[in-house]
């Protein structure tokens, strides 16, 4: 069954084709670079940019496939959470073409598509649930466990910034520009990372929960401190301390959620956060110790938004229930809940 998505739910204009939930046959996302030198997201250039973009996004994206959209077999779309704005562009584009070319139109939920993004390439045989998924991006850093990839019980959340949203605060307060990510992340390969002691918030002794606006307080003070915030060596230091203390933070609570759900057989690691090398590889040492399979993204471009995601979790959504997929206008909805 071949699925074509839309994922407009930020600042990714994303069009992708997958078969039977893993194989992705083309993949496109053209990215709003505008965005950078406001240091985050200005929703109405959002906007205007998906509403001019997305249709060289779906030639380029069928033309990749070697398709027409006569060989699809089903449409997906983001329906939420995102922004307002930004959603309107996948839900009626898709809307439309399903009302006109007749193809069943399947509504996805934001967050199962990131936690489909580990199936993305890969065997589906390889999965062992149930699993612990952390999904890690700008707006949240959750812990889920998963029975399937449709079915999942909230474990844990943050309670004020998203990991995400830490690196992109850690950034903007260095003056290094927008997403924070990767920037942080490069910076911090050059620095030393014991140089500042930020703190580990932990919460209550059994929270799976997150908090990330201490250590964000911790880095806003360090830079008043700081006489030359231009300095190099200072920048690479406070990237590389930081992003220490996200890894710490991170390890000590899935150490804590491995203990609390022993149930548990794998761990996913997924969202844009998880395209952090460092991360990636301290989570993944953990699972070796906790006798856990650890799975993460196949390519990093699978971590940050995508659409492959948002085709392969539609696919698995179909799959459990038929019933889904209807010729149907779908509205934006930027508070969906799983
Ligand atoms: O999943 P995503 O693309 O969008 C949301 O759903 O939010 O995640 C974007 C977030 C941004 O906050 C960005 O700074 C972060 O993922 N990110 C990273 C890296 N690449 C992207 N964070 C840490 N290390 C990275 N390499
Ligand atoms: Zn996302």
């Amino acid at each position: 069954m071949k699925i074509l998505a839309f994922e407009t739910s930020c600042d990714d204009t994303a069009i992708a084709v997958v078969e039977d939930g893993v194989k992705v046959l083309a993949n496109v996302r053209q990215t709003q670079t505008e965005h950078h030198e406001y240091g985050g997201v200005v929703p109405e250039i959002a906007a205007r940019l998906h509403a001019e973009n997305w249709r060289a996004v779906l030639e380029q994206c069928l033309s990749d496939a070697k398709l027409t959209i006569e060989d699809i077999d089903a449409i997906a779309v983001t329906q939420g959470p995102g922004l307002q704005t930004s959603l309107l562009t996948g839900t009626t584009a898709s809307s439309f073409l399903s009302l006109l070319k007749n193809k069943p139109l399947i509504p996805v939920h934001h967050i199962l598509g990131h936690m489909a993004s580990v199936a993305l390439d890969r065997n589906i045989e390889d999965f062992e649930f149930p699993s612990l998924t952390f999904t890690a991006s700008g707006g949240h850093s959750d812990f889920y466990i998963c029975e399937n990839f449709t079915d999942s019980r909230k474990v844990g959340q943050t309670i004020d910034d998203a990991a995400g949203e830490a690196f992109d605060k850690c950034a903007k307060m260095l003056g290094l520009g927008y997403p924070g990510g990767p920037i942080v992340s490069e910076l911090a390969e050059k620095g030393d990372s014991t140089a500042f002691a930020f703190p580990v918030i932990m919460l209550e002794p059994d929270s799976l929960n997150f908090s990330f606006s201490g250590l964000k307080a911790a880095i806003y003070r360090t830079v008043e401190a700081c006489e030359d915030t231009t300095d190099e060596t200072f920048i690479a230091n406070v990237c590389a301390s930081f992003q220490e203390t996200v890894v710490k933070t991170c390890v000590k609570k899935l150490e804590r959620a491995f203990e609390k759900h022993p149930e548990v057989r794998s761990f996913h690691f997924v969202g844009g956060v998880s395209a952090n090398k460092q991360l990636r590889e301290a989570l993944k040492n953990t699972c070796e110790s906790w006798d856990k399979k650890f799975f993460t993204t196949n390519q990093f471009i699978y971590s940050t938004d995508n659409a492959a995601m948002i085709a392969s979790v539609a696919y698995f959504l179909y799959e459990k229930n038929p019933e889904i997929a209807k010729i149907q206008f779908v509205d934006a909805n930027p508070r969906l809940v799983i």
